[in-house]
């Protein structure tokens, strides 16, 4: 039984099949688990959080995630009681147990539901007529959501010791919390929204009963916990509006319904800069910067890092800089691009048609503006951290121009790891705007030419400037480590 339980779709690890057969174990991916992982382990840590029992040995935190595939599901199987003890591992003490839900409905609620809807409302994704399509395909979608809801509510109901705390993240477990607190009203629950939350016009795409019930889910919990206040005030909103007889208090921060009072809480999330310096020093980090330098020779360099996702704004990202080569040719073989686009919920045809667009316009743009002797961009698809962290080091332009995102963690890795002192050309729609953009030059994302102009401005920038918002920027993206902001939601249940 543990006294911490966090519960995510994706886990801190993965497992995919070796050529013999055997289970090889990979470290999870994405902002949740980066975020996360570092926090639930067992590694020495001067400051908060203190929370039960996460010494060796004695996996105080119990990590509850779905099993993505095949071989997850095999991994789940063969661990003793479902438990997966990866002490020694990189996310330290915590264990981990993966939920073996069935293929059929993993898909229907992971690519069905959360991610072709959720997602697209949070994000105000929708391109009518395509979307939304609300049918009987949805319908059983939706079941299968419940069905992998309640699969999360009962592990985490028989695990969770007296009392315990659980941390329920996302999207994906926005029914869980309710469920949970019908099976154990004992424990105290926070769910933690990753994405932005949409506002009520647009959440009112959701049928009403589906609009209801994800609100009405995630008030089972305690504790609601938003990116930014931004977030947070668009939840009161749509609680005030989509559900009956609840009394939202905006200055206390709580919504009340049925005798049970959810507070709702901002809890912003920032980046380990002591662990991601570290990281970055090593020898596959510093092979690949010494690459890129010569590459890219005495020019600038503006790069971008992104799952290759809708909500990211490739495309008009690729728009922008071709119309700076446009307006601007003073700047032709003096400035490259590199665009790393990682693949991502390639299930979807949404997501591989986005993904055949970025190519497209990315050959465009080479086709275009291109030399003998001067690559005006550089596309990459294969994903590859440790050349993440080496494009972050020897970045002059950073861009990060997100339609809509609940933080976006790349804003605030890159200044803490420039050595040069980048300039950040940042979305106002990106959560981390709340944080950054004292130091950052805004943008509109839907305004190609205003980007285009803002990459032009901050290509110009003298260095000196440049570094000095840079250090202020990394200062603020490490003001709230992740250690600190799972221990906000912990404290909140207290
Ligand atoms: O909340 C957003 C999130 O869940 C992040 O953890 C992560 O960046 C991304 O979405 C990953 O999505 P997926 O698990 O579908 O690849």
């Amino acid at each position: 039984m543990s006294q911490v339980l966090v519960a995510s779709n994706r886990g801190p690890v993965s497992f995919s099949l070796s050529e013999d057969g055997g289970l090889v174990m990979r470290r999870g991916g994405g902002g949740l688990v980066s975020g996360l992982a570092g926090v639930v382990g067992a590694a020495p840590d001067p400051g908060p959080p203190r929370f039960p029992g996460p010494g060796r040995g004695d996996p105080g935190v119990l990590w509850v995630c779905a099993s993505l595939g095949d071989a997850d599901r095999a991994a789940a199987r063969r661990a003793p009681e479902g438990r997966l003890d990866l002490d020694g591992h990189d996310i330290g003490g915590a264990a981990v147990r993966m939920l073996d839900v069935p293929a059929d409905t993993f898909h229907r609620a992971y690519n069905g539901v959360a991610n072709s809807t959720l997602w697209f409302v949070h994000h105000l994704l929708f391109d009518t007529p395509r979307v939304p399509h609300f049918d009987a395909r949805a319908r059983r979608d939706w079941q299968s959501y419940e069905a992998y809801n309640a699969a999360f509510a009962d592990a985490l109901a028989r695990d969770a010791a007296p009392g315990a705390k659980v941390a329920i993240q996302d999207y994906h477990l926005s029914l869980a919390p309710r469920m949970l607190r019908d099976r154990r009203p004992d424990l105290r629950i926070v769910h933690f929204s990753h994405t932005p939350w949409a506002p009520p016009d647009y959440y009112r795409l959701l049928p009403d009963d589906i609009g209801a019930q994800v609100l009405h889910g995630v008030l089972g919990a305690d504790h609601a916990g938003f990116l930014t206040g931004r977030w947070a005030a668009a939840f009161l909103d749509c609680c005030e509006r989509f559900l009956p007889g609840a009394r939202v208090d905006r200055a206390a921060g709580t919504v009340t319904r049925a005798g049970h009072a959810t507070r709702v809480g901002v809890h912003g999330l920032g980046v380990d800069g002591d662990a991601l310096r570290r990281r970055a020093a090593e020898q596959d980090v510093v092979e690949r910067a010494r690459a890129l330098r010569d590459q890219v020779g005495d020019r600038q360099l503006i790069v971008r890092i992104d799952r290759t996702e809708l909500s990211k704004n490739i495309v008009r990202g690729l728009a922008a800089y071709r119309e700076l080569l446009v307006n601007h040719p003073e700047w032709h073989g003096r400035v490259v691009h590199l665009a790393f686009a990682y693949p991502s919920r390639y299930d979807l045809s949404e997501y591989r048609e986005y993904t055949a667009a970025v190519q497209r316009t990315a050959k465009q743009i080479t086709d275009e503006f291109g030399t003998p002797d001067w690559d005006p961009l550089v596309l990459q698809v294969n994903d590859d951290y440790p050349r993440s962290l080496a494009a972050y080091r020897v970045a002059d332009v950073l861009l990060v121009n997100p339609i809509r995102d609940g933080m976006n963690l790349v804003a605030k890795e890159g200044p803490v790891l420039s050595e040069r002192g980048c300039a950040l050309v940042l979305s106002r729609e990106a959560g981390a705007a709340a944080e950054l953009s004292g130091d950052a030059l805004m943008v509109n994302p839907f305004d190609v030419s205003q980007t285009a102009e803002t990459l032009h401005r901050a290509l110009l920038m003298p260095r000196e400037r440049r570094a000095e918002r840079c250090a202020r920027l990394a200062a603020a993206a490490t003001a709230l480590p992740p250690r600190r902001w799972f221990a906000g939601q912990l404290a909140a249940l207290d």
